[in-house]
C-alpha cells in the first residue's frame, strides 16, 4: 500500500536523528465534554474562525506533508474534529489527492453515528475513540457531561461502518475511574475495540497533574492481570506509542485463544520519545515538534502571505529539526522539579 505513496524530496528530521512521518493535524480547539484532565470547567477561550485554518489550508498542509515528506500517515485531531462541519471535506479532499494515505480521526465519539457515513464515504480509514468508563455516573463526573449514551452509540456506529480496528483511548484518574480498568477491558474486548490505557500527562488546563498520582503504566497491568493474563505482542512495536498486550483469560495456558489485545501508552514512566515520529500542527496552523513543546512555529501566516510549496516546506523543516529531545526539552524530563508545564493545554493540541 505505501508503495504507492509519493517519493519524498525531503525529510522532517531532527538534530537527534528521528524523522517524522506521522502528521496529526488539529482542525478546532472546541469540544463538547470538559474531561477533567484535560479542560476546565468553564472559561476557555476559543480561537476565532479566521485563526483556524481553512479547510483548503489542512488539505494543503496534509498534501506538502505526504508528497514533499513522505508522511504516512495523516490523522485529524481537536478539540473534537467533528465539531468542525467541514471535516469529510477535508478528508476527501486529502483523499482525492492521496489515494493510499491512512486517514484517521481521534475523537470522543459524539455525534459520530450520525457523521460515520459519510466520513468513510471521503475516505476516512480509521477512528479512535476516547472513552475512560463505562459507567454513568462515572462518566458524568469525568467528563462534567452526562452523554455516554452518545459515545456508545458513536462505537457502534464505528464498528458498523467496517473500519478496522476501532481503538478505545482510555486515561485514568485515581479515585475516579482506575478501579474500573478491568470492566472497561472486558466490555471493549467483548464488543471487538482495541483499548489502549493512556498515562496521564502534565497538559490539563487546571494544572492539577501530579506525579504522585499517577496511574502508571504498570499499575494498570496490575489491574488487569487481576482478571486476565497478558503477554507481550509478538507484533513489533515501532515508533507507536502503545505497547501492546495480548489478553488471554485467567490461568489459562499459553496456547489458548487471545480474546483480544489491550494497548498501553505509558507516556510518562516508560518514555518512547526516542522513537518519536511524529509531527503536528495546531488548529491555527503551528508547528509544534512536540507534544510538550514550548514554542511553535507559525506555518499559517507564512500559508496566508501566498508562499510557494517549497517556502513552506522551508519553515515547517526547520520547526522540526530543533525539535527538543524529549518532553518539550533537551534536558529537563517530567519527573524534573524545574519542569514546566507547556500553556497549551491537550484540547489545543489534539494528543
Ligand atoms: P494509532 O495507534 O495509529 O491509532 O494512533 P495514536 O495512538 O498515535 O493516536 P491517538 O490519537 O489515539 O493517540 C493516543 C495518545 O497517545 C495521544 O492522545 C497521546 O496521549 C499519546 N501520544 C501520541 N503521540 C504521542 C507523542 O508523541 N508523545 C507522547 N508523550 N504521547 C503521545
Ligand atoms: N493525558 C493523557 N491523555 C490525555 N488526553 C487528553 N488529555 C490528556 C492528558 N492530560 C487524551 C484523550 C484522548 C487523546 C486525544 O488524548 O483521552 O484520547
Ligand atoms: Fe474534549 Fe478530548 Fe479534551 Fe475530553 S480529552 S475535553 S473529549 S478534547
Amino acid at each position: 500500500m505505501t508503495a504507492l505513496l509519493p517519493t519524498p524530496t525531503r525529510t522532517l528530521a531532527d538534530r537527534w536523528g528521528r524523522v517524522a512521518d506521522d502528521l496529526r493535524i488539529s482542525l478546532i480547539d472546541k469540544c463538547n465534554l470538559r474531561c477533567t484532565y484535560c479542560m476546565p470547567a468553564e472559561g476557555m477561550v476559543w480561537l476565532k474562525k479566521n485563526e483556524l485554518l481553512t479547510a483548503e489550508e489542512a488539505v494543503r498542509i496534509a498534501d506538502l506533508g505526504v508528497r514533499l515528506f513522505g508522511v504516512r500517515d495523516v490523522r485529524f485531531t481537536g478539540g473534537e474534529p467533528l465539531v468542525r462541519q467541514d471535516l469529510a471535506d477535508i478528508i476527501a479532499g486529502v483523499r482525492k489527492l492521496h489515494p493510499e494515505v491512512p486517514i484517521s480521526i481521534t475523537t470522543n465519539g459524539i455525534n459520530l453515528d450520525k457523521r460515520i457515513d459519510s466520513l468513510v464515504e471521503a475516505g476516512l480509514t480509521r477512528v479512535n475513540v476516547s472513552l475512560d468508563t463505562v459507567d454513568r455516573e462515572t462518566f458524568k463526573k469525568l467528563t462534567r457531561r452526562d452523554r455516554l449514551p452518545q459515545v456508545i452509540r458513536g462505537l457502534e456506529a464505528a464498528k458498523a461502518s467496517g473500519l478496522e480496528p476501532v481503538k478505545v483511548n482510555a486515561v485514568l484518574m485515581r479515585g475516579i475511574n482506575d478501579t474500573g480498568a478491568a470492566d472497561l477491558l472486558e466490555w471493549c474486548i467483548t464488543r471487538g475495540y482495541q483499548l489502549r490505557f493512556i498515562e496521564q500527562m502534565p497538559l490539563d488546563a487546571d494544572h492539577n497533574w501530579a506525579r504522585r498520582n499517577l496511574v502508571s503504566g504498570a499499575e494498570v497491568r496490575e489491574r488487569l492481570s487481576q482478571r486476565y493474563d497478558l503477554s507481550v505482542d509478538p507484533v513489533p512495536r515501532g515508533s507507536a506509542p502503545a505497547q501492546l498486550w495480548e489478553v488471554r483469560a485467567k490461568d489459562s495456558a499459553p496456547d489458548s485463544p487471545v480474546l483480544g489485545k489491550v494497548g498501553v501508552i505509558a507516556s510518562v514512566t516508560e518514555s518512547f520519545c526516542a522513537a518519536c515520529s511524529r509531527t503536528r500542527i495546531t488548529a491555527d496552523g503551528k508547528v509544534r515538534s512536540c507534544l510538550f513543546s514550548q514554542e511553535e512555529t507559525d506555518l499559517l501566516s507564512v500559508l496566508r502571505s501566498g508562499a510557494s510549496d517549497d517556502e513552506v516546506a522551508e519553515v515547517w523543516a526547520g520547526a522540526m529539526w530543533n525539535k527538543p529531545r524529549a518532553y518539550g526539552s533537551d534536558e529537563v524530563t517530567l519527573n524534573d522539579p524545574e519542569y514546566v508545564q507547556p500553556d497549551r493545554t491537550m484540547s489545543a493540541i489534539g494528543g
